[in-house]
C-alpha cells in the first residue's frame, strides 16, 4: 500500500515524543551457551547479536509498553488524560483478549482513549505509524499514542537453538500529533504484505487453528517457528524495495538520508540492505547487539534511542524500514 495519492488530503502529522523501556535482565550469548548447543562466536557471526533482555515473571507486554509510553508522553508534554487513541503493535499480547492497549489504557489512566491492538509482527509499529498518520491526519484524534512491545521470551521454546538465541524482550513508543510550522512532519509511509509466506514465520499454535490441548502440549506448538534462510533473503529484498520507496514518495534520493534505522534482527541482513541502498555504515542505528530482535518493539526503541542521542537534528530527514512474519513489511520517511 502506497499512502501517497491520500496524504494531501490529510494534515500532516508529527512524532512529538519517544519513549522506551527495556527489562532489567540481560541474557548473554554465554548464557545461551549454557541451554542450548550454540556459541558467542556462532551468533555474533550470524546475527550481530551479543545480549538481550528478558522480562520479568510478572511484566507483561503491557507493562514494558506502559513503562515506555510513559516516558515518551513526557517528552511530548501531553497528560495521560488527554491521549485519544492507543495502538500497541504486538505478537505476544497479555491476552488473546482484551487487547493489550486496554491493558496500557488502564494502567496509565488514559480513560478518553480509544484503544486496539495490531498484529503486524515485526513490521507492527510501522503498521501502528501509519494508522496514527491517518487517523490524526483527518482529524479524527489530537494527541495518539503508538507502541512496539513484546514479551517474546514467553513465546520461545527454550530448546531449539535456531530461535531462541535470536529474540528478546522489550517496548518502545512514540506520540503522533499534528505538525505545526515548527515542527517536524511524517513525510511517507508505505505498508506490504503477503499472506502466501505465512508458514514461514509463526506462532502455529494457540490460536483456533491449533488450540493447545492436553494432548498436543509437549510439542510446544505456541512458540516460534521459522524457516531462517528463507526468511532472510525476503527480509533482504522486501526491505531493500520498501525504502526505495518511501525515499522516492517523500521525494528524497539515498544521498538525503541522515539516518536510516532498519527493523534489527539481524546485522547481515541490514549490512545487505545498506550496501543495496548505498547509504553509508555511519547513518544507521544500529542496537540489536544489545537487544537482540524484539519483533515490534524493535523499531521504536531504536528510534528512541536514536532521538535521545541525538542521532537525528530538526530537519534531519530519517528512514524507518521493518520487515516480518506475515509476511509483513513497511517503511516512512520522516523529516525530524
Ligand atoms: N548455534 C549454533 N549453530 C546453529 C544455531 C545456533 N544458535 N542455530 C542454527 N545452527 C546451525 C544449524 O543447525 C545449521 O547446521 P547444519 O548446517 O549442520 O544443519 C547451521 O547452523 C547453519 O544454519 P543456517 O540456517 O544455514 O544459518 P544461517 O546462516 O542462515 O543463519 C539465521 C541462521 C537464523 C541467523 C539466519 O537465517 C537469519 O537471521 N534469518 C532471518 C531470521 C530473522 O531475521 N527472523 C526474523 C525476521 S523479522
Amino acid at each position: 500500500m502506497d499512502s501517497s495519492a491520500a496524504a494531501s488530503a490529510l494534515r500532516p502529522v508529527q512524532i512529538a515524543g519517544t519513549g522506551s523501556y527495556l527489562p532489567e535482565k540481560v541474557l548473554s550469548n554465554a548464557d545461551l551457551e549454557k541451554i542450548v548447543e550454540t556459541s558467542d562466536d556462532w551468533i555474533t557471526t550470524r546475527t550481530g547479536i551479543k545480549e538481550r533482555r528478558i522480562a520479568a515473571e510478572d511484566q507483561s507486554t503491557s507493562h514494558l509498553a506502559a513503562e515506555a509510553v510513559k516516558k515518551a508522553l513526557a517528552q511530548a508534554g501531553v497528560e495521560a488524560a488527554d491521549v485519544e487513541l492507543i495502538i500497541v503493535a504486538t505478537i505476544t499480547p497479555d491476552t488473546l483478549t482484551p487487547a493489550t492497549a486496554c491493558y496500557v489504557q488502564k494502567q496509565l489512566g488514559c480513560d478518553r482513549a480509544v484503544a486496539f491492538d495490531v498484529s503486524a509482527a515485526c513490521s507492527g509499529f510501522l503498521y501502528a505509524l501509519e494508522l496514527a498518520r491517518t487517523s490524526v491526519g483527518a482529524g479524527a484524534f489530537q494527541n495518539a499514542v503508538i507502541v512496539g512491545a513484546e514479551k517474546l521470551s514467553a513465546y520461545i521454546n527454550w530448546e531449539d537453538r535456531n530461535t531462541c538465541v535470536l529474540f528478546g524482550d522489550g517496548a518502545g513508543a512514540a506520540v503522533i500529533t499534528p505538525a505545526t510550522a515548527d515542527s517536524g512532519r511524517v513525510l511517507s509511509s508505505q505498508l506490504g504484505t503477503d499472506g502466501n509466506q505465512a508458514e514461514l514465520l509463526s506462532i502455529p499454535g494457540g490460536g483456533s487453528a491449533c488450540p493447545i490441548t492436553v494432548d498436543n502440549a509437549s510439542e510446544r506448538l505456541a512458540t516460534l517457528a521459522m524457516q531462517g534462510r528463507e526468511v532472510f533473503k525476503h527480509a533482504v529484498n522486501a526491505m531493500k524495495r520498501a525504502s526505495i520507496e518511501a525515499i522516492e514518495t517523500a521525494g528524497l534520493q539515498s544521498s538525503d538520508i541522515k539516518l536510516l534505522i532498519p527493523h534489527q534482527a539481524n546485522l547481515r541482513i541490514i549490512d545487505a540492505i545498506v550496501e543495496r541502498l548505498e547509504i553509508d555504515k555511519e547513518d544507521v542505528f544500529i542496537n540489536l547487539n544489545r537487544y537482540g530482535n524484539t519483533s515490534a518493539a524493535a523499531v521504536a526503541i531504536a528510534l528512541d534511542e536514536a532521538n535521545r542521542d541525538g542521532r537525528m537534528q530538526r530537519g534531519d530527514k530519517i528512514l524507518l524500514v521493518a520487515f516480518g512474519a506475515g509476511l509483513t513489511w513497511a517503511s516512512a520517511a520522516i523529516e525530524w
